[in-house]
């Protein structure tokens, strides 16, 4: 059977679609501007680590949007970069099941659920106003960015906890995204026992999943730039409530040297959701350490 060259073409075109999206993975690192990826990476051993050149991630789809509502930026900039979603897709990851985490050069964590990336579209940013972004010092702006970031065209909260909007998750410094498998995280950050819809301990575990996660890590999970673990956090709010709702509210009031960053905006409500939350944690585990 001969086939016509507009077949034969066909052809090519469906047997060369399925790489056309792939990126290239290595295994090790030439340049401080690759991006590390981690996790649940498909065919990939569960600990291994992977490096996609800024070139390669160029290839993929690319958006740019002039963003005007990001704290990250004083003024409206240009950014240009690739959706999460795109990545993933270019990556193999089936996305409906997996948190994306952008890990930070200082061990700051954001996370993107599918919810949040189909909500907000989260962008992984190479490019502001026209430049390639690098990293360096993070003090001060323009030029201080990378070597990646994550920004939205613009961000709008999509639900309310106790007065509060829902958070941007606008991480600076990022360095490696790691794929984690949306029902391990939930496994560890879920309040332990029964939580009534709608409770205080389920709102706390609201405001805790899309704050403190980003600092703190639950076994393996969230981030490390606290090195503050949840276990330590629960038997803090078991043992000194009091304590416990003044160091989040001012940390320096409590420790002049405190890193942490105050949280003058939680209201009694949210302080008392919040330990609510880590409570429910504090017995199973105090007996597991
Ligand atoms: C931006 C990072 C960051 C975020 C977000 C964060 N923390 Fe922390 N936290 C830290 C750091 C860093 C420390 C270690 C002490 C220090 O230098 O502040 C810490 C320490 C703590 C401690 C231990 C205090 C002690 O007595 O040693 C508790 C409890 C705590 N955090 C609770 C929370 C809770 C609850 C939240 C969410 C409402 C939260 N943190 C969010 C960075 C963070």
């Amino acid at each position: 059977m001969f086939l016509s060259r507009a077949n034969i073409m066909l052809l090519l075109a469906v047997l060369l679609q399925p790489f056309s999206q792939q990126l290239e993975l290595s295994p090790v690192s030439t340049s401080s501007s690759d991006l590390k990826v981690s996790g649940a990476l498909p065919a990939l051993p569960v600990d291994a680590v992977r490096f996609i050149r800024r070139s390669e991630l160029e290839q993929l789809p690319m958006v740019s949007y002039r963003v005007t509502d990001d704290a990250n930026f004083p003024r409206p900039v240009e950014i240009r970069g690739v959706p999460l979603e795109e990545l993933l897709h270019a990556l193999n990851v089936s996305s409906e099941s997996v948190i994306v985490a952008a890990v930070c050069d200082d061990g700051y964590e954001a996370h993107y659920s599918p919810q949040y990336r189909h909500t907000h579209g989260p962008i992984l940013v190479t490019q502001v106003n026209g430049k390639e972004i690098h990293g360096g010092t993070r003090a001060s702006d323009d030029g201080a960015y990378g070597p990646y970031l994550v920004s939205h065209a613009s961000f709008h909260p999509s639900y309310r906890v106790l007065g509060q909007d829902e958070e941007a998750q606008i991480p600076n410094g990022v360095v490696e995204l790691r794929i984690l498998k949306q029902k391990d995280v939930l496994a560890a950050i879920a309040p332990r026992g029964h939580v009534a819809p709608g409770s205080e301990v389920e709102q706390g575990y609201k405001l805790a999943g899309q704050y403190c996660f980003r600092c703190h890590n639950a076994g393996e999970y969230g981030g490390h730039k606290a090195n503050v673990p949840w276990g330590q956090i629960a038997n803090e709010a078991a043992r000194d409530p009091k304590g416990f709702m003044l160091w989040v509210r001012n940390p320096q009031a409590v420790d002049p040297a405190a890193e942490m960053p105050p949280s003058a905006d939680y209201s009694e409500a949210m302080l008392h959701a919040v330990m609510a939350y880590f409570q429910s944690f504090a017995a199973p585990m105090a007996r597991r350490k």
